[in-house]
């Protein structure tokens, strides 16, 4: 059908089909603000604006907007940077999400933006409240909506504009230039290092260590180098591009849960007209490999393939479909008839180590891993002894011993998988992918796809968030056997409910501890046995939990540890990498139950953590036994904060002023109890001896620089932050180091984005690369400063300082950095100022932190309501306040639903039963508690700039702190999370 509508004041006539969505319509337009988050409208990712309302274009036909006026995030705001045309203001609202840091992947913000836009439109001066309501309809997974509720408050408040317009687009220095705030509380004789806080933004605390040396880009509150583009909703995400002959891929997923195809008959489907290919296991070559994104060699079993002759769950792969559009694609999978041999099925991990259970991998290709066991369904197992702990158990004067219950729960990158894949002109596999790891992709997939690693090029564009969700390899092999087949380009993406029922999520444990502590409150003896529910494969299934026991029995140091766990095959999804990376399961149970020991012995429990927690000078307890099944090597941490996190955080949510006073009590509402609750956390960061980032840097003729970087900024700012450091160095502003990152035919190799590698490994490796251009620079300014150096050179080259965009003689004089790239580049002894520098690091400094949280427990229902966290973090050096307190904020949330909302169930045919985020609980803006970060800086000797790692730690401590406050609250132990009122008050009346 034929209609006409308005999209940003512009007239629009289209050939619409009747049952094709606005969403579909506009990004077919070349609308690609409008994004993609589901399919049932509760998202608000396709959030635009139907005659100044806002409305899901994901549940409205474009046929229903006939001659309206629609409104999308391109039509907003003005154009930026044109050259002779200049720039255009930004819509203040858009002006205000850049300047606050109210961005971090920037796939919700045309969204957020939009539904703000209509509150402003109809009442300019909202309540924060108002603000939180207008917004509950967008979920954000990475910002917690700290900062885009303050950027909306920003412009409610009578800001507009911010800091004002240029003509080359939004000047940060006159955002961020305001004179230096100290910050509230110093170590003994710190010195505030620069401006630490600006009109417009609301900075974390920062608690500078003294020996943090004064730097001027490092450390600041930098706009993210991505914000720009994000803001106004330009084509940069993997999606976001139109290509000719598209084909549109779907999968036929099993609907059992285990299963052997008897027979599978594709013709019917690949007789449809519109259907370009179906692939089934008949198909393709059958090559084993584990999705999991990591490291050669990927310290896991091999034991998956693209498609197999047996299924092993509900939600696994049965055959690949490649359409022209996505409605055939559909159709073709109903007819492909498939007749499956069920076999038994295993759901409870503790069913899967029987003697008689099913085995679930008993195919011969399987390439097992250390201690893997097909026959047994163990994926992986562990056993770790440091000491003797039975002895340490008979030394000690209490034993406690309790067990702890974890969730599987999902990463809900608002952005789902998707990748587009297609030929080039070199008949070389272009991918193109949401990935946290493109490196990892095209050495993975090269034997899967039966190409060289020289005919695949990954490119990953913005990505929509990850969580840890993208570092698996589960798409890119469907879309890249298509175009195999075809020769045609295809997309393909998860539809929300697949992201539920066959993507990767978080390992589900149960774990045992049993600790022995003497009557003096020191911990003799501590174990740990984890058991962990891998699904149907075994993608990070030793280092997950691994990381259960080495990072969250590690902070407290007792003289005889034991740590245990078995991974079990399921068939249920596969687990895999989620932020924390088995760190959170593990600190719930060690946290719950050091408080809960603390309380019964009757210590003070921030004094039982801080009497037995390591030391700066400490070894890692673990490092002498564990590397995630490479040879151990032993670490010594040299920085640890804690005890001034815990003092920090204690002072800010009032841990000892309420608890003098009769806070417990709520005024007139005898069945609700208010509770405070603590918890200490380590994680680490990076990989020692293995994880390797690298950079390249290069001058232009301008004295700007190209900063090319592997690592993969998921919205996490890691770009930002990579550029900070090479600017400081090289003595120039962040704007002009022009970001790029990544591609794997362009960009040097990094490792991808896990582990909390980042900004510690890659940008370790962008400091050695800029060191290395600084000392070409010096090398060429000196020529220009000291011509006649033949006789008595007046300086040495190293005695050049760059600052300012200028290399500065000892005596003051000075040359541009453009001077010195026309000199090199153009005009005498020409060669490329460039270097190329990379970075594996021999340690791994863990972060440390401390959380609390206040809460609410109505003792009727058992309704847990957190009201207030704050979280304390030692990630050493803060490289960028803005874009690292988005991590806490935004880590905290998710943990948060970890804590007390979010679970993915089955049915007892293995079926999953979250399916929609009307399933499952996402936190939205106007359910939020007070969040409050606050950074106790280190300076970590072991990097540049002494960071450490910052984007993981907060998911580690609130599901104990809000447990434990629930027991302060109400006098019960949580011992199994979510913290769901059922659960809650089971507890509470004793079932
Ligand atoms: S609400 Fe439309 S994409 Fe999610
Ligand atoms: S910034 Fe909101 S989803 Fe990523």
């Amino acid at each position: 059908m034929h209609i006409n509508l308005t999209v940003n004041a512009e007239a629009l006539a289209l050939d619409v089909r009747e049952n094709e969505t606005l969403l579909a319509v506009l990004r077919r337009s070349g609308y690609f603000g409008v994004k993609h988050g589901c399919e049932d409208g509760t998202c608000g990712a396709c959030l635009v604006l139907v005659d100044g309302t806002p409305a899901n274009a994901c549940v409205t036909l474009a046929a229903q907007v006939a001659g309206r006026h629609i409104t999308t995030i391109e039509g907003i705001g003005g154009e930026q940077r044109r050259g002779w045309k200049g720039s255009e203001p930004l819509h203040p609202l858009q002006q205000a999400f850049v300047e606050t840091g109210a961005i971090q992947c920037g796939y919700c913000t045309p969204g957020l933006i939009l539904a703000a836009k209509a509150l402003l439109d109809k009442n300019p001066s909202p309540s924060e409240d108002e603000v939180r309501d207008a917004l509950s309809g967008v979920l954000c997974r990475c910002t917690g909506y700290k900062k885009p509720v303050q950027a909306i408050m920003q412009v409610a408040g009578g800001k507009e504009g911010g800091a004002g317009h240029s003509s080359e687009g939004i000047p940060c220095e006159a955002v961020f230039g305001t004179p230096p705030v100290p910050a509230p509380d110093l170590l003994p004789g710190a010195q505030p290092r620069g401006p630490s806080t600006a009109t417009s933004v609301v900075m974390p605390t920062l608690v500078i260590a003294p020996t943090v040396p004064n730097t001027k880009v490092v450390g600041k509150p930098e706009i993210k180098v991505d914000a720009l583009k994000l803001v106004q909703g330009k084509p940069a995400f993997t999606d976001d591009i139109e290509m000719r002959g598209l084909l549109h891929a779907k999968v036929l997923w099993s609907p059992v849960a285990h299963a052997r195809l008897k027979r599978i008959d594709a013709s019917r489907a690949r007789a449809l007209p519109g259907v370009a290919a179906v692939l089934t296991y008949q198909d393709i070559p059958r090559v084993v490999y584990s999705t999991a994104g990591q490291s050669d060699p990927i310290p896991g079993p091999l034991d998956m393939f693209s498609l197999d002759y047996k299924v092993r769950y509900a939600g696994d792969r049965v055959a690949f479909v490649a359409a022209e559009t996505p409605e055939i694609a559909e159709r073709a999978l109903a007819l492909i008839d498939v007749e499956y041999q069920e076999l038994p099925a295993i759901f409870d991990p503790r069913e899967a180590m029987q003697a008689d259970a099913v085995r679930i991998h008993d195919e011969p290709e399987y390439v097992p891993f250390d201690h893997c066991d097909p026959q047994k369904n163990l994926a992986a197992s562990i056993r770790i002894d440091i000491g003797n702990v039975e002895e340490g158990f008979q030394q000690a004067d209490r034993i406690f011993e309790y067990e702890y219950r974890v969730p599987k729960v999902q990463q809900v990158s608002i952005e789902p998988h998707v990748v587009v894949t297609w030929w080039d002109e070199d008949d070389r596999l272009v991918i193109r992918t949401s990935t946290q790891v493109p490196f990892h992709v095209r050495r993975i997939l090269s034997p899967v796809l039966g190409l060289s690693a020289k005919r695949i090029r990954v490119v990953k564009p913005r990505i929509g968030g990850g969580f840890g969700g993208k570092q698996e390899v589960m798409i890119e092999d469907v879309a890249a056997h298509l175009t195999i087949a075809t020769g045609r380009p295809v997309r393909f993406e998860y539809t929300r409910a697949e992201e539920f029922f066959t993507a990767r999520s978080r390992h589900p444990m149960r774990i045992r501890m049993k600790t022995g502590v003497s009557n003096d409150g020191r911990i003799i003896a501590n174990e740990m046995v984890a058991l962990s529910d891998t699904g149907a494969y075994g993608c990070h299934a030793l280092t997950v939990t691994g990381n259960t026991g080495h990072k969250s029995m590690a902070l407290y140091n007792a003289p005889h540890i034991r740590f245990y766990a078995d991974i079990v095959y399921t068939n249920t999804p596969p687990a895999g990498a989620f932020r924390g990376y088995g760190v959170p399961q593990g600190a719930f149970a060690v946290d719950a139950h050091i408080e809960r020991i603390a309380r019964e012995m009757g210590f003070d429990p921030i004094e039982f953590r801080l009497k037995n927690a390591v030391k700066p000078g400490d070894e890692h307890p673990f490092s002498r036994v564990w590397s995630e099944g490479r040879e151990p090597v032993p670490e010594i941490i040299k920085t640890c904060g804690l005890e001034e996190c815990v003092r920090q955080g204690a002072e800010a949510i009032g841990w000892y002023e309420q608890r003098a006073a009769p806070y417990h009590v709520v005024a007139g509402k005898p069945h609700l109890r208010r509770g405070l609750g603590m918890a200490t956390v380590m994680q680490g960061t990076a990989i020692p001896y293995l994880d390797m980032g690298a950079a390249s840097i290069k001058i232009n003729d301008d004295g700007s620089f190209n900063l090319l970087v592997g690592a993969t900024d998921l919205g996490t700012g890691s770009d930002t932050v990579l550029a900070q450091m090479a600017a400081e160095v090289l003595g120039v502003p962040l704007d002009d180091i022009i970001m790029y990152s990544s591609d794997t035919d362009f960009t040097p190799f990094d490792k991808g984005a896990y582990a909390s590698s980042t900004t510690y490994i890659s940008g370790a490796a962008v400091v050695k690369a800029a060191e290395q251009v600084a000392a070409q620079i010096r090398e060429v300014a000196f020529r220009m400063l000291a011509p006649n150096s033949s006789a008595e050179p007046p300086f040495h080259p190293n005695e050049i300082a760059l600052r300012d965009r200028r290399a500065f003689a000892p005596d003051g004089r000075a040359v541009s950095l453009a001077d010195v790239a026309l000199e090199s580049l153009h005009r005498s002894q020409q060669k490329q100022i460039m270097a190329v520098a990379s970075y594996v690091s021999p340690e791994s400094p863990p972060p440390f932190a401390a959380q609390f949280a206040q809460v609410l427990v109505d003792t009727q229902t058992g309704e847990v309501r957190v009201e207030k966290l704050v979280m304390a973090v030692d990630s050493g050096v803060i490289v960028n306040p803005l874009t690292a307190s988005g991590q806490i904020e935004g880590g905290m949330t998710q943990a948060l639903g970890y804590a007390v909302c979010e679970e993915m169930t089955y049915d007892e045919r293995g079926q999953a039963l979250q399916r929609s985020l009307n399933d499952y609980k996402v936190f939205a803006a106007n359910e939020m508690p007070q969040l409050e970060t606050i950074f106790v800086e280190t300076y970590e000797p072991s990097h540049p700039f002494g960071v450490k790692a910052v984007a993981e730690i907060p998911m580690d401590g609130v599901a104990p702190a809000v447990a434990n406050a629930v027991y302060d609250a109400a006098g019960v132990w949580i011992q199994e999370i979510p913290m769901t009122p059922e659960r809650v008050w089971r507890a509470l009346a004793g079932k």
